[in-house]
């Protein structure tokens, strides 16, 4: 049975949160199980360099994000969950395809075309402040990617544009060096998994400062979800489940019963504060063994370091063989005859 190769990649900057964990970890935790998926799942901490120069930020958010996704149940027997900065051989491919890479195909990148864009607006010089790094991320994501071979790469729509960028560069290695040595990427963007909003109604993110931490103690889970914006309609006003930020996560927690339980409590006008304090309940239901694992694994970092070790040896034996397909076919080999 040929294996589908599915990798994806979570920047370490912030503490995760549940729009992270209903849009990304847990269908990725989920698709890991599965017995034809073979899962490649990593730390990108070369890419918190791009946006983040607070070193202690990147420590700390390495350290949550493994224990995140260790906690909820990842197996790393089976999957293979490593940190990038463990597998060198992923930035000397990086250079490699930065040498094959056209800038105007960086110069087309939304993140980069998004940062100029701001500084016009400000009239100042078009690229005032901003770094290599942010110019180039899509060709370290092109590596991180074509290092394994993925097929498959999960991703929210933000980052479709960068795997179709790794293809192009996939495709332009096989045809100036050699044929089929990569396999040729393509995005995977879920419909069925949920995009939450977050406190004020926008989409949650920690760049808008409105996302509820996926592992708070339970008191602190319920203070954030009271903070939820809420209409002014009264207890025992019918409330409409459309464009209910509370209802939305309610649904991301819930089985379709729970679902229709409460929109029915809807209907007839429950509270906003028992509807939040019954989302409460119910995510603690999901989540609170995960978050016991959670808090003890960060008190043993040790272990987590050790999961990442064991994670960065499989990768490495990977990487390794297909690093040296690559030099070879470029001219970077042992002088011989
Ligand atoms: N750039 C991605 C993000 O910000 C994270 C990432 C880095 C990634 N390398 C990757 C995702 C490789 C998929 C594949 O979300």
């Amino acid at each position: 049975m040929s294996k589908q190769r599915v990798l994806t990649g979570i920047t370490t900057t912030g503490t995760p949160h549940l729009g992270n964990y209903v849009g990304a970890i847990r269908p990725a935790i989920a698709a890991s199980k599965a017995e034809d998926v073979d899962a490649y799942f990593f730390l990108a901490d070369y890419h918190a360099l791009i946006k983040c120069h607070d070193p202690e930020m990147v420590r700390k958010s390495t350290k949550e994000i493994a224990a995140t996704w260790l906690a909820l149940g990842l197996d790393t027997d089976k999957t293979t969950f490593y940190r990038q900065s463990d597998v060198p051989e992923i930035m000397e491919l990086s250079w490699i395809l930065t040498c094959l890479t056209a800038k105007g195909l960086m110069n087309r990148a939304h993140a980069y075309k998004a940062a100029v864009q701001e500084n016009e607006e400000k009239g100042e010089d078009a690229d005032n402040g901003i770094m290599m790094g942010l110019f180039s991320y899509p060709i370290l994501m092109a590596a991180d990617i074509l290092m394994f071979n993925g097929h498959k790469i999960p991703v929210g729509k933000d980052q479709i544009q960068h795997v179709e960028m790794a293809r192009d560069i996939a495709q332009k290695f096989n045809h100036v060096f050699a044929a089929d040595t990569f396999v040729l990427p393509e995005a995977v963007v879920s419909d069925e998994v949920a995009v939450l909003s977050g406190l004020d109604g926008r989409k949650m993110s920690k760049s808008y400062n409105n996302a509820i931490p996926l592992f708070l103690p339970e008191k602190k889970m319920q203070k954030h979800i009271n903070k939820i914006k809420t209409n002014l309609l009264e207890p025992g006003e019918p409330k409409d489940i459309q464009d209910s930020t509370v209802f939305e996560i309610w649904k991301a927690f819930a089985t379709p019963e729970q679902s229709v339980y409460m929109q029915g409590q809807y209907e007839q006008g429950i509270a906003w504060g028992q509807a939040k304090k019954e989302l409460g309940a119910l995510i603690n239901t999901e989540l609170g063994e995960a978050r016991e694992r959670y808090e003890a694994l960060l008190a043993t970092p040790n272990y987590i370091e050790e999961q990442l070790q064991k994670g960065a040896e499989k990768a490495r034996k990977q990487a390794q063989p297909l690093l040296k397909i690559v030099r070879d076919a470029v001219g970077i080999s042992a002088i011989t005859g």
